[in-house]
């Protein structure tokens, strides 16, 4: 027992001496790994064990740690567990199997622990376990630099920053860009790092990557990673990615029209489009060139940070040649690019007549479209309801009537550019003598009835109308027809005579004459009538029977016609009236507006003749 704890005062070269020396002999034989990594934060479990021959026991273990050269006591183990008064005193405990436990390990923990088991009548045994303590970086931040790199800049551009805190030992920084690790190369890449020791012992490095860049790199995403040593092996955490603002000079520019420009018409709106791929893009500039190469400034209608000129309502002046210029702000370097601008357009379009006069009825006219472009035309007539009627640039109009004159329209257009169309109308009048389109005859009226006698003609020039007899007359005109209207009052001339309706111009005249019929007054007055005839046939009978019995009157033929002559005259009347009596119950028979049939039949004709 003694022996022992002498041994536990010895140094341990001194152990160690006795360890070689005394190899042969029985010794306790500690067991302890080389090597245990701890992160920091965490606790350290350090695991000591002995065995001792013939299963004999220890009488003391004792933990060291080691301090330059020197050995550190911080424990001693007997039946009970004694803590040395070390700066561990606090975080140590010992385990059920004699294994050290130290908590919240720090930085300065990372140093050799020994353990030393002693036992009676054996020389003591001894091991050691190097305790490494780490923390695994956090994952690195960068920042990119926000005001963007230029591919022109004379100095290698920092392109970003990366930082990785607290981590334990010293990590490493790489940079990369699109997935591949950049090496630093001369005039091309270049990085910086530094490191800070924080107080916890942990450090903070930092690394800027500095690269010249291409008008590609727009696309491209840089990170770090931070590489760092984990239980003999190497991890990495990436940053997240990043991409930089490159700014690079236009060198190609494109122009372009909007729409396609092998369709533009005049009066289209149209845009022409200035296409750079610099980074910014460039100031834009348009021109036209005038005359004698001089070249006209179109800056107000253009958007000159877009490159856009709007040209509205283009017309054949607007074709020509085009130039789009650049001024890069950058580099001061300009570029331009030129294009030709065609306005297709029809222009001069006429229609001419031939006779240029108006035409006879009967007689025919050719009409004549005509219209310049440089695209080719096609040409369509159309009547004044919009119909088709004819294809090719001239039209030939046959036995031309009033009905017929109008207005026809040329439309030419240019198939190959949609679209592009104009249209004129020319007016083609039929002159000639009036014709009768219409007339309301036969009327069939009453006697001192007021009627409306009517007359419809057509004719060009304008005719003019003369009713036979007196009336208020009206006239309506509408295009080359015309229609009067007779107001009269039924007279026993008018039954008679008629009305004669007689429509002239200066080439020529027309007449026809209204018949109007009488229709009876009622059947009753017919009836009071035929009774009266009958009373008076009577009467007269009785008075011819008593005068012929008296032998007054002589039995003679021509006696008697010349007594009969007035009734003759009364008969006729009523056979007047019963060979009218079809035609008045005609009239009958269509009941109580049967009166107005024949103004209705007239203004049929007359919707019939509008047509
Ligand atoms: C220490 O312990 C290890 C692991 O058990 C063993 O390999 C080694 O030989 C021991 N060293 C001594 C000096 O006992
Ligand atoms: C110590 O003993 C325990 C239990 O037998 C075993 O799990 C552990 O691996 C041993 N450690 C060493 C360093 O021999
Ligand atoms: C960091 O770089 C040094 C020097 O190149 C190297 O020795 C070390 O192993 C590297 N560490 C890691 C974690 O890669
Ligand atoms: C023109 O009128 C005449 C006589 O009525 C007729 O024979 C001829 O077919 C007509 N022509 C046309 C093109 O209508
Ligand atoms: C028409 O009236 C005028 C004047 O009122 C008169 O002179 C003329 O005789 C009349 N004509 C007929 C046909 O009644
Ligand atoms: C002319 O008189 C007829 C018959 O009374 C009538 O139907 C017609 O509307 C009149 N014409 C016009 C244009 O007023």
């Amino acid at each position: 027992m003694a022996g022992g704890r002498r041994a536990a005062g010895l140094l341990p070269g001194w152990g160690c001496c006795l360890l070689l020396c005394c190899a042969a002999a029985s010794k306790v034989e500690v067991s302890m790994p080389a090597l245990v990594e701890v992160e920091i934060g965490g606790t350290a479990r350090l695991e000591c064990n002995f065995s001792i021959p013939e299963d004999g026991s220890y009488t003391y273990i004792s933990w060291f740690y080691i301090d330059r050269n020197s050995q550190v006591k911080l424990c001693h183990i007997t039946d009970s567990v004694v803590l040395e008064d070390t700066d561990y005193r606090e975080r140590l405990s010992v385990g059920e199997d004699k294994a050290l436990s130290i908590s919240k390990v720090t930085v300065q923990d990372a140093r050799t622990f020994v353990c030393q088991v002693g036992a009676a009548g054996y020389d003591l045994g001894e091991n050691r376990t190097e305790l490494h303590v780490y923390k695994v970086p956090e994952t690195p931040e960068i920042v990119a630099n926000s005001g963007g790199v230029s591919v022109q800049s004379s100095e290698m551009p920092q392109i970003a920053q990366c930082v990785s805190r607290n981590s334990f030992p010293r990590p490493n920084i790489t940079w990369h860009k699109n997935g591949v690790r950049l090496q630093p190369e001369e005039n091309t890449v270049r990085f910086t790092a530094t490191r800070t020791r924080e107080s916890s012992g942990l450090y903070t490095v930092s690394s800027t990557l500095f690269a010249h860049v291409t008008r590609d790199d727009r696309n491209s995403s840089f990170h770090c990673t931070v590489h760092y040593w984990l239980q003999g092996q190497r991890r990495a955490v990436e940053s997240r990615r990043v991409s930089v603002k490159v700014f690079y000079p236009t060198e190609h520019l494109n122009l372009r029209v909007m729409p396609s420009s092998a369709l533009v018409k005049e009066g289209d709106d149209v845009k022409l489009f200035c296409e750079a791929d610099g980074n910014p893009g460039p100031i834009f500039s348009f021109y036209k060139r005038g005359l004698e190469d001089s070249w006209q400034d179109l800056t107000p209608l253009t958007d000159t940070n877009r490159g856009v000129l709007s040209l509205n309502n283009v017309n054949k002046s607007s074709s020509g040649l085009y130039r789009c210029q650049t001024l890069d702000l950058d580099s001061m370097k300009q570029l331009e690019k030129d294009m030709e601008l065609v306005v297709n357009y029809i222009e001069g379009l006429h229609v001419e007549m031939e006779p240029s006069s108006p035409v006879v009825e009967g007689g025919s006219v050719k009409l004549s479209c005509d219209a310049h472009s440089p695209l080719a035309l096609q040409y369509q007539w159309s009547d004044a309801k919009g119909r088709e009627i004819g294809k090719g640039n001239q039209l030939l109009l046959n036995n031309l009537t009033f009905e017929t004159s109008s207005t026809f329209s040329c439309k030419v257009n240019a198939p190959s550019v949609p679209g592009l169309e104009q249209s004129k109308q020319v007016a083609v009048a039929v002159r000639g003598k009036p014709r009768i389109v219409s007339i309301s005859s036969p009327l069939y009226v009453r006697h001192d009835e007021v009627v409306n006698l009517t007359c419809k003609a057509i004719a060009f020039p304008r005719p003019s109308v003369r009713w036979s007899i007196n009336g208020t007359a009206h006239e309506y005109v509408e295009n080359q027809h015309i229609a009067s209207n007779l107001t009269v009052r039924v007279n026993r001339d008018l039954l008679r005579a008629g009305a004669m309706c007689r429509v002239s111009n200066e080439m020529g005249i027309s007449e026809e004459r209204i018949q109007l019929l009488e229709t009876p007054e009622s059947k009753g007055v017919i009836i009071v009538a035929i009774i009266v005839s009958i009373l008076v046939v009577a009467v007269l009978g009785a008075v011819i029977y008593f005068l012929h019995k008296k032998g007054k009157l002589p039995c003679g033929r021509t006696g008697k016609q010349d007594i009969t002559k007035p009734e003759a005259r009364k008969d006729k009347i009523v056979v007047d009236v019963k060979s009218d009596k079809l035609s008045e119950e005609a009239g009958l028979l269509q009941g109580a507006n049967g009166e107005k049939r024949p103004a209705a039949d007239q203004s049929e004709k007359y919707i019939d003749l509008r047509n």
